[in-house]
């Protein structure tokens, strides 16, 4: 299945998917790496992986965030996308683009969900004095952080963490957990996909 990735900055999880999809028995294939950054070290990473990238900077579309997804939308069908993986992509979407691709779009989210979406998980999981931390993979919704949950991953919260070393822990579990979640989603009939059962790694 040809899948797109985004992605805004460091692109380590699209990393982890492109590796993934190096193996000819994994269900997708990366048909484009899309970035709305066009200096995104992850952009670079691909590029240098040899697949199709493609930067459409949001600062060139001023204030009008559905002439950004309008370009974007139309590059993903370009490429053939059947499905997209937000991996690190830093824009709220419109309901434009979340409808667009509706059953279509996963994102992963540095916590356990519907714990701590937005921004600043980890400082905020340390805070909350959580014992079990992690991170999401969701099928994409209006609502931001919102959508039917496809996989987990959960990690220990330890004594004295720091939120990097915290961060540095779900991070490992993201790379795991996104190609996992990504093939149970491809291989899953669509139909029970977002209410069927949900990826656990423990
Ligand atoms: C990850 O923590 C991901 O969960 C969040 O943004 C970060 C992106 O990191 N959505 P990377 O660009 O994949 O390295």
């Amino acid at each position: 299945t040809p899948v797109a990735i985004l992605l805004s900055g460091r692109g380590s999880n699209a990393t982890a998917l492109i590796e993934a999809a190096q193996d000819s028995a994994f269900p997708a294939r990366i048909c484009l790496v899309l970035s709305n950054k066009p200096d995104a070290p992850g952009l670079d990473m691909a590029r240098k992986a040899g697949l199709p990238t493609l930067a459409i900077d949001h600062r060139t579309f001023g204030k009008d965030r559905e002439a950004h997804e309008r370009a974007i939308h139309a590059a993903l069908v370009e490429a053939g996308a059947q499905a997209v993986c937000l991996a690190g992509y830093m824009r709220l979407l419109t309901p434009y683009l979340t409808n667009a691709w509706a059953g279509r779009m996963l994102n992963i989210h540095p916590s356990l969900l519907p714990s701590f979406p937005g921004l600043h998980t980890h400082e905020r999981a340390l805070e909350a004095g959580v014992r079990l931390h992690g991170c999401t993979v969701h099928l994409v919704t209006e609502g931001m952080d919102e959508g039917p949950i496809l996989g987990q991953a959960a990690v220990p919260v330890l004594p004295n963490d720091t939120a990097d070393e915290l961060a540095a822990r779900v991070l490992q579990q993201e790379h795991r957990l996104y190609p996992l979640a990504l093939q149970h989603f491809l291989t899953q009939n669509p139909a029970t996909a977002a209410n069927g059962a949900a990826l656990l790694v423990a």
